[in-house]
């Protein structure tokens, strides 16, 4: 038995495989070890390595098991370095078509490896959010994301791409990689014990600058140029650290308030050019495919500011649609809809009506959330009637393709977008309005305009309407003629 020593990541385990494949050594003979770097090897390693690379030949194999190795190198158990090597094996040694074989127990777990590492792929894509901060004048992004496979590095180059003028942290348990405009550099994971339950990002981006990696290090030609020279250079890396991280939650309000206004690396305002959601939609949808293409949608300025985009949430073919009007604070924070204290009202009457939530598609008609920031304080904003027909396509796409059967508007916004603006609550709340959309259209009191009502009378009315307008679905969904 051969014990081979690899890092575990694609190439290495591509250069060992072609040396082994060239000396003929079938992969029974073979025992593959994860080695987590270089130094950590065990001795036998290095002469190995060397003499596999010297007898390096490029074996024929379909481009398309190159490419489903790829990905099932990713794949989070040691298993895979084994299979891949054995389905290897068989397309050179006489069986050529063997990906053709789906029923293969070999193809068929490869198959099963590279789906879920795409899977989890796509999820990072689109499910990643970037947290702003500002370190001395630099404009930092950082997230946090527990990926289900190691697949850091496969899917970097995507985010590199996409936010290339950003200078971004992507921490995972396994590991970390930070874009400084020009380049990728990976490092350790931050274990998920270091997150504390409040505000895991911030706690974590300080740990991880404080402990992991090395700020000034990472950051210093960032550093040369967007701080005063004098200061920079006569600050040693280790005091320049503490107070970075001292100073963090400070930064983080100061970013707050300078939210309302976009400004590029150099401190210009940047004029947000007026697009719509269209310009992002799928050509394939589904709600999955949606979800993920709002994520990165850029159709009117909204997103600049948010966290997330907040996308629908509920069951493809739900009978009953919520269409809101934008996220909230809460909801930009968890990227789902109505979680905060307007969907606590939601909850409270969709449960007076006996409607299970979970059987309800609930979304808004803004997906991004707009505030202007008071103090550390984020305060929700109308969206302008340009930003609601802006995103428009989004909702459009989502009622085409959960079809339901009866929606609910909750207040004017949602309202107007669907039936127009000459849509007036007052006249109209509470009444089932025929419409394009759906057999069956009703608009009713939204939530947070109820929670806002100043006088506790009439905000007692209004709640009770809404309940009472919820307990009016709630019929006509059983079917029952009012
Ligand atoms: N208000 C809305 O309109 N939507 C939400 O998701 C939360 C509050
Ligand atoms: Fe796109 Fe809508 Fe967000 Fe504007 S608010 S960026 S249109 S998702």
């Amino acid at each position: 038995m051969l014990d081979v020593f690899i890092k575990p990541d694609f190439e290495h385990w591509r250069v060992a495989a072609r040396s082994l494949l060239a000396a003929g050594k079938p992969p029974e003979a073979i025992c593959w070890i994860e080695a987590g770097a270089q130094e950590t090897m065990l001795p036998g390693f290095t002469s190995e390595a060397t003499s596999f690379a010297e007898a390096d030949t490029s074996a024929p194999v379909p481009k398309a098991f190159l490419q489903m190795a790829d990905l099932a190198s990713c794949f989070r158990e040691s298993r895979r370095w084994p299979l891949l090597y054995r389905v290897l094996w068989r397309l050179t040694h006489g069986e050529p078509r063997l990906l053709q074989i789906v029923v293969d127990d070999d193809v068929y777990e490869l198959m099963q490896m590279s789906k879920s590492v795409r899977r989890d792929a796509h999820k990072m894509k689109a499910f990643v959010r970037f947290r702003r901060l500002e370190v001395n004048g630099v404009e930092e992004f950082i997230a946090w994301h527990r990926p289900d496979h190691l697949i850091v590095p496969h899917v970097a180059p995507f985010f590199a791409d996409r936010f290339a003028p950003m200078r971004w942290t992507i921490l995972t348990p396994d590991a970390s990689v930070s874009w400084d405009t020009r380049r990728l550099t990976y490092g350790p994971g931050v274990a998920v014990s270091t997150a504390p339950n409040q505000d895991p990002l911030e706690e974590i981006w300080k740990t991880y600058y404080a402990s992991i990696f090395n700020p000034a290090r990472l950051n210093i030609s960032a550093m040369q140029k967007e701080m005063p020279q004098k200061h920079w250079r006569t600050l040693p890396e280790a005091t320049l650290i503490p107070d970075l991280i001292h100073q963090a939650p400070k930064r983080v309000e100061t970013m707050m308030k300078q939210a309302a206004t976009q400004t590029n690396e150099a401190g210009d305002v940047k004029p947000v050019p007026a697009t719509s959601a269209k310009d992002f939609l799928p050509k394939h949808r589904t709600l999955p495919q949606l979800r993920e293409a709002a994520a990165v949608c850029k159709g009117c300025d909204l997103y600049c500011h948010a966290t997330q985009t907040v996308f629908g949430q509920g069951p493809n073919r739900a009978k009953l649609m919520l269409i809101g009007e934008q996220p909230g604070d809460q909801e930009d924070l968890a990227g789902q809809p109505f979680v905060g204290p307007s969907g606590q009202l939601l909850d409270e009457a969709l449960q007076a009506a006996d409607i299970p939530r979970d059987e309800v598609y609930v979304t808004n008609a803004v997906k991004h959330f707009k505030f202007e920031p008071r103090g550390s304080r984020r305060i929700h904003a109308k969206p302008s009637s340009r930003e609601v027909q802006a995103c428009r396509p989004w909702l459009e796409a989502e009622i085409e393709l959960v079809q339901p059967s009866l929606i609910v508007c909750l207040g004017a916004t949602a309202a107007q977008t669907l039936l127009g603006a000459q849509f007036r609550l007052t006249k109209h709340r509470g009444e089932f309005l025929p419409s394009d959309w759906a057999p069956w259209l009703l608009a009713t009191n939204h939530p947070a305009a109820i929670l806002r009502v100043p006088d506790p009378k009439m905000r007692e009315s209004s709640r009770q309407q809404f309940f009472d307008d919820l307990r009016l679905v709630a019929d006509k969904l059983q079917g029952v003629t009012i």
